[in-house]
């Protein structure tokens, strides 16, 4: 894993957007794997940022992204689709025909999970994908348990999760129980896989992600066993990283 310590979320954010623009000019028509929450929402304004001045050109790339609530349709302002188009993809070039997202309200989960891996294997794969980190060591929405998951799925939130992304929405009975998301699979067949983090409370989780064996009861730290993984995080979520900051 390569480290790259910054001083705080913006400047988390500034060199984010410059690594992901990196792969974009590298490769126009990348397939770049998404994620949301609060973490990417500076990325996705600096890549903004770059679209509008002229320096990056997103109609050829393809996305798709790690997860969506179940049951939220993507008009429902808590909805992944939702916070796609609100934070980068109306903002950008793309074109809409290749963003990919798990749709929370297939009356045919297990249909819509298969045919979303048979789209990221069309697609070639993933070459990079964003990650944020759960507080318990989520990546994506694959929740700490006794085994990795390795394609698309439904996953029951745990009370954790739930507690975490109540601030989204008006009271944590309204948080969805459920979600689907892109299994550890896709996940680790990325070509490189970058992730990003900020705050003192994510230390915890990257801790235990790069810093102790790797177990389904961290999901991230399945991450250790990826060849190709840099992390851009900012001083405060990298408190607890001493091994990774001797060198
Ligand atoms: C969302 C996702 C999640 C988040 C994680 C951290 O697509 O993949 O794993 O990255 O829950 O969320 P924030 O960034 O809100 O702390």
């Amino acid at each position: 894993m390569k480290l790259f310590q910054t001083a705080d979320y913006d400047s988390m954010s500034r060199k984010a957007a410059d690594f992901i623009a990196a792969q974009i000019i590298l490769k126009p028509d990348c397939v770049l794997g998404l994620a949301t929450g609060s973490t990417p929402i500076g990325t996705y304004q600096n890549l903004i940022d770059l679209y509008i001045s002229d320096h990056l050109d997103f109609s050829r790339v393809k996305t798709v992204n790690l997860d969506e609530y179940r049951g939220l349709s993507g008009d429902d302002v808590n909805s992944y689709h939702y916070y796609m188009k609100e934070n980068l993809f109306q903002f950008i070039n793309i074109n809409p025909d290749n963003t990919y997202i798990p749709d929370g309200t297939d009356p045919e989960p297990e249909e819509m999970c298969a045919r979303y891996d048979r789209i990221i294997s069309r697609l070639g794969g993933i070459d990079l994908q964003i990650l944020g980190i759960g507080r318990n060591g989520h990546i994506g929405f694959n929740e700490p348990g006794d085994v990795f998951h390795v394609n698309t799925h439904c996953v029951d939130l745990a009370r954790r999760t739930i507690r975490d992304n109540r601030r989204f929405f008006p009271c944590e009975a309204d948080v969805p129980r459920q979600a689907y998301t892109m299994g550890m699979g896709a996940i680790m067949n990325a070509k490189k896989i970058l992730l990003l983090a900020s705050g003192k409370e994510k230390a915890p989780a990257l801790h235990k992600a790069f810093c102790q064996p790797v177990s389904p009861r961290v999901p991230a730290s399945i991450l250790q066993l990826h060849p190709d993984v840099t992390v851009i995080a900012d001083f405060k979520a990298c408190e607890e990283l001493a091994p990774f900051l001797k060198n």
